[in-house]
């Protein structure tokens, strides 16, 4: 594929002799006359020539701006005759290299070949690290607490086995990610590792997204579909979100889990089928039990290794390492200068509380990453106040008022909830960290209105 160039120089002239060259040599050329106007179309390009001196927005600007962008392609500044100082500026800045003007278009064309060299190089690396990086290795699942020691140990025991796994804990403690690890440090690692995520899927299609359909088995079933169970044949199924399963679907479920065998709808052949479950909720499955919304017989058959993953407020000895993990990960990422996090910054991350836990403390450092200006992320780098991402509770749920229950305090919580969302009762379950659902059943449990 050629390389798309982007040029941006005020001077007309130079800029038309720039793009003839540059398009003799095969390269696609897109230009502008100045940085405003290059911005937007930054994002498409591999790599940017710009002039230092701009009207309005001068080069520096813009290089600052594309960092802000996380636009990585290189950046190459053209400088006038004498102005070293400006060069090394922009280098420090961010620039790949620099042109003296006037240059010749040889010039031009080694400086230009040099950068989308290095850029290439640097993209063939990242994707060979991604490959190689064994996403799901347990090198990847942080962890030194004792609760997370115990909890890898007990993986490393079980992944072998073909044993039903439960996955208890709140939203953003990395249920997801020992589900994987589970399954790939398993005999079955190179089988379908099939998710289900019980919550996304309506009531009334449940059961044909889990078991399948025949041809004709309802209006619109034009053809036949396998379900997950079928597809996961040999591997795992992941189920998600069991709390949200409805009650009429947890008795086929019980019986695929008990007997390993079910029908498509529509059929009645009976098919087999070898797999590993692993099932995960962020809800109190006790609760839901006693409240009739969850079969006590599936749970048992679910929880024959029980793993609590704790919040990480209760685990603070792992924010730490977390920490450091995701700011080279997202330095990386977003091509920025940062390599380090000052004390000061990682004591603020140390005291948070963290009701989204490991996923809220991974997009508070990605976007502090992202907006840091230097080279080490201080204190006042870091951007806690997340209104987009933030997962759960910016409710604050730390401490029971003295004399309420924890019903009551519940109750409250849910209220205040519904009031904040001005009663949308989508937008309320995400600020209690609830699926929509489990919010709904809830209500239903409390007497609330819903
Ligand atoms: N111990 C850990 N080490 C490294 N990364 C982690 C760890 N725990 C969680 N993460 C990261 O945090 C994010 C959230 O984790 P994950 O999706 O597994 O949470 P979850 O418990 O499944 O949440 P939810 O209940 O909302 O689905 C992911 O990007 C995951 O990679
Ligand atoms: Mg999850």
């Amino acid at each position: 594929m050629k390389a798309r160039i982007l040029v941006v120089e005020d001077e007309e002239k130079l800029r038309r002799v720039i793009e003839l060259q540059l398009q003799s040599l095969g390269y696609e050329v897109d230009q502008a006359g100045t940085a405003e106007d290059a911005l937007p179309r930054a994002a498409a390009a591999d790599l940017i020539l710009t002039d230092l001196r701009l009207p309005g927005m001068d080069g520096l600007g813009l290089l600052e701006q594309l960092r802000k962008r996380a636009v990585n392609a290189p950046v190459i500044v053209m400088t006038a005759f004498g102005t070293v100082e400006a060069a090394v500026e922009a280098m420090k800045a961010g620039a790949a290299d620099f042109l003296p003007k006037p240059f010749s278009m040889d010039h031009l064309m080694t400086v230009v070949e040099k950068a989308l060299e290095v850029r290439s190089l640097r993209e063939e690396n990242r994707a060979l690290r991604q490959q190689l990086g064994g996403r799901y290795d347990f090198a990847n699942i942080i962890g030194s607490s004792p609760p997370m020691l115990e909890i890898l140990e007990t993986v490393r025991r079980i992944a072998p086995k073909t044993s039903t796994v439960l996955l208890q804990g709140e939203s953003g403690v990395g249920k997801d990610l020992v589900a994987r690890a589970i399954h790939y440090q398993s005999p079955r690692r190179s089988r379908p590792f099939v998710k289900i995520s019980c919550t996304a899927i309506p009531e009334n299609l449940m059961e044909s997204e889990l078991f399948g359909y025949e041809k004709g088995a309802f209006t619109g079933a034009n053809v036949a579909k396998p379900g997950k169970f079928e597809m996961a044949d040999t591997g795992t199924v992941f189920l998600d979100e069991i709390a949200d399963v409805p009650l009429q679907a947890q008795v086929k479920l019980l019986r695929v889990i008990q007997e390993r065998e079910f029908e498509r709808l529509g059929s009645n052949r009976t098919r087999q089928v070898d797999v590993r479950v692993i099932a995960a909720t962020n809800a109190d499955l006790r609760k839901a039990i006693a409240s009739g919304a969850f079969r006590e017989d599936l749970y048992y058959r679910l929880n024959v290794v029980p793993l609590v993953i704790p919040p990480l407020r209760e685990r603070r000895g792992d924010i730490r390492r977390l920490v450091e993990r995701f700011v080279h990960k997202y330095a990386e990422e977003l091509d920025s200068a940062v390599s380090a996090i000052s004390e000061g910054a990682m004591e603020v991350l140390m005291a948070h509380d963290w009701p989204g836990n490991v996923r809220q403390l991974e997009n508070v450092i990605e976007r502090s990453v992202l907006l840091c200006e230097g080279t080490t992320l201080e204190a006042a780098d870091i951007k806690l106040d997340l209104t987009s991402t933030a997962q759960p509770a910016a409710l604050e749920t730390a401490f029971l008022p003295d004399g309420v229950t924890l019903d009551e305090h519940e109750r409250n919580l849910i209220r205040e909830a519904l009031r904040r969302a001005g009663g949308n009762k989508s937008h309320a379950a995400r600020l209690l960290g609830l699926s929509r659902n489990a919010l709904r059943y809830r209500l239903t449990q409390m007497g609330i209105e819903s």
